[in-house]
């Protein structure tokens, strides 16, 4: 199959959380199964066009009532190769993309112009299409900045009328955060270029809004998200968003597919970034690590304390407001009671980033980083023996798979692909792979915290017998890609005819 992925995010090219981890890894299983897979993204000021490769002449992208113009650049996936080619193109318009920050920056979290950054972005990739005279049998977009593709595909390519090239394409949009939808004044609508009995007929309007994921839902042959738990939970008000009637109307079209890992990257058996590889059978570097962490956050070097770790986007999503809030937080207590180090690497909202840098410089046994680092990220990963996420909600989480396969026991909220992944301890059986809890309270992650530290210190035989049926668990990519071929193939099956202008 010819498959074109859509995304805001790509690593190693523009990353802030798991959606590009997600793209990219999902991309090269699909090209490792067969398939002709290419990228778009948008060229970013922070892409480095040194390595890129400009296509000769500019790309027109008719917009409503006028054309914009833009460019494009190429580059070859690292670690693809001529057997298994993926091919990323950069969408370059320097009004739109030429400036700091993939959404936003610390001033203004979400750019004014977002709706026109990413209508043109969603436009312009068909233009590529044509550019390079290759078109997709699927067009695959993720969460709201690709939302618009699957519409344009069904309003505006995919008809009697249109050019030509994308008759049989059909389209899949993946939900990786249902808390961001693109939702902007319906001021930014003629932009698009589509028509007014579009705005309705493809559920553009929320409380006269203009919301970009809700048009994608509508509009896309086939919906999924990134675990089976998750896609239940959006489908009840409680975790939808006020969209999970939009899903609960296309559930029949609706589904949950967990993400892999990238076993190259995360993998302690060839983990180059931390100071000693491991495997289960020889632990020898996983204690390396704890060492080096230890040191490097400026702890005491003592082995018997648990290390609990976090890596972590700081929004409410990942619950630091019951970890951190001010004068409500759990994390105070569970640094002042609990014998145990916690450290920590994130950015984010400043509130938190301010609130942890000040909690860290008054308790002993907290160490932070303020930042982001792909290195720490790996050493706390290893060198962690409790990872905590206790996140509000999840579509899939990766870090908590990170940590199992590094042997690292999670500590989560039962909810979104947590569930999915981790199996709570079990005292009588000595089963399970983590400690999970339900409620939404400082208390309840104190208290869970709190449990397996206890048997941490009281049952370190059942701890080591978890840590080896954690690092057995397999989340390589290849069981996933083949589910998403075969949405695919659904979502060719059930082909629209196409819908008259
Ligand atoms: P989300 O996408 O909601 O943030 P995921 O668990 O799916 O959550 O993915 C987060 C990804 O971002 C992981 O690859 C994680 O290691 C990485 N990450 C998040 N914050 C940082 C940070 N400060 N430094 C390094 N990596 C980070
Ligand atoms: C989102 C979700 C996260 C998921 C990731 C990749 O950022 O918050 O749970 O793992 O996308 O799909």
């Amino acid at each position: 199959m010819k498959i074109l992925m859509i995304s805001s995010e790509a690593v190693p090219f523009a990353k802030t959380g798991g959606l590009a981890d997600m793209v990219s890894a999902l991309s090269i299983s699909l090209a490792k199964l067969g398939h002709e897979i290419k990228i778009v993204i948008p060229r970013y000021y922070s892409v480095d066009r040194s390595g890129l490769k400009q296509l000769p002449g500019a790309l027109g992208v008719p917009l409503g009532g006028i054309e914009e113009w833009g460019g494009v650049y190429t580059a070859a996936m690292p670690g693809t190769g001529k057997k298994n080619p993926v091919t990323v193109y950069f969408i370059d318009h320097e009004i739109y993309f030429g400036r700091d920050g993939i959404y936003g920056t610390v001033f203004e979290p979400d750019f004014l112009d977002n709706s026109r950054r990413f209508t043109f972005f969603c436009r312009a990739v068909f233009q590529l299409c044509r550019k390079i005279e290759w078109f997709p049998d699927i067009v695959h977009a993720h969460d709201w900045p690709s939302a618009l593709a699957p519409v344009y595909l069904k309003y505006a390519e995919r008809v009697p009328d249109s050019a030509g090239g994308f008759e049989k394409a059909v389209s899949v949009l993946t939900i990786h955060n249902l808390g961001y939808q693109g939702i902007y004044s319906k001021d930014n609508f003629d932009y698009t270029g589509l028509g007014w009995d579009v705005f309705y007929n493809a559920g553009f309007e929320d409380w006269n809004m203009l919301n970009l994921l809700k048009a994608g839902l509508y509009s896309a042959d086939k919906l999924n998200t990134v675990s089976p738990n998750y896609a239940e939970e959006t489908k009840i008000q409680a975790h939808g968003f006020r969209l999970d009637g939009v899903l609960r109307y296309r559930s029949a079209d609706y589904s949950g597919i967990l993400n892999g890992i990238d076993t190259g990257v995360w993998n302690p058996q060839k983990d180059t970034l931390i100071p000693q590889r491991y495997a289960i059978d020889d632990l020898k570097g996983k204690a390396a690590a704890k060492k080096a962490l230890q040191r490097y956050f400026g702890l005491a070097e003592d082995s018997s304390v648990p290390i609990v770790g976090m890596v972590t986007r700081l929004t409410e999503q990942k619950g630091v407001g019951d970890l951190f809030g001010p004068s409500y937080g759990s994390a105070w207590s569970i640094c002042n009671d609990l014998k145990l180090q916690l450290v920590l690497i994130g950015t984010g909202e400043s509130w938190c980033e301010h609130e942890i840098a000040s909690l860290s410089s008054r308790l002993p046994n907290f160490g932070a980083h303020i930042g982001y680092s792909e290195e720490l990220s790996h050493l706390i990963e290893a060198g962690s023996d409790f990872f905590l996420m206790p996140s509000r909600y999840e579509p899939c989480g990766l870090n908590q798979m990170y940590s199992l396969v590094y042997g690292t026991l999670p500590i989560v909220r039962r909810t979104g692909g947590l569930t999915d992944t981790v199996e709570s301890y079990n005292e009588k059986e000595g089963t399970g792979t983590g400690f999970m809890f339900d409620d939404l309270t400082p208390q309840a992650i104190y208290n869970t915290v709190g449990w397996a530290v206890w048997v941490w210190y009281n049952h370190p035989e059942q701890i080591k017998a978890m840590q080896q049926r954690a690092m057995q668990q397999d989340f390589s990519w290849e069981k996933s890609a083949k589910k998403y071929l075969a949405l695919y193939k659904e979502a060719q099956g059930k082909i629209e005819p196409p819908v008259k202008k």
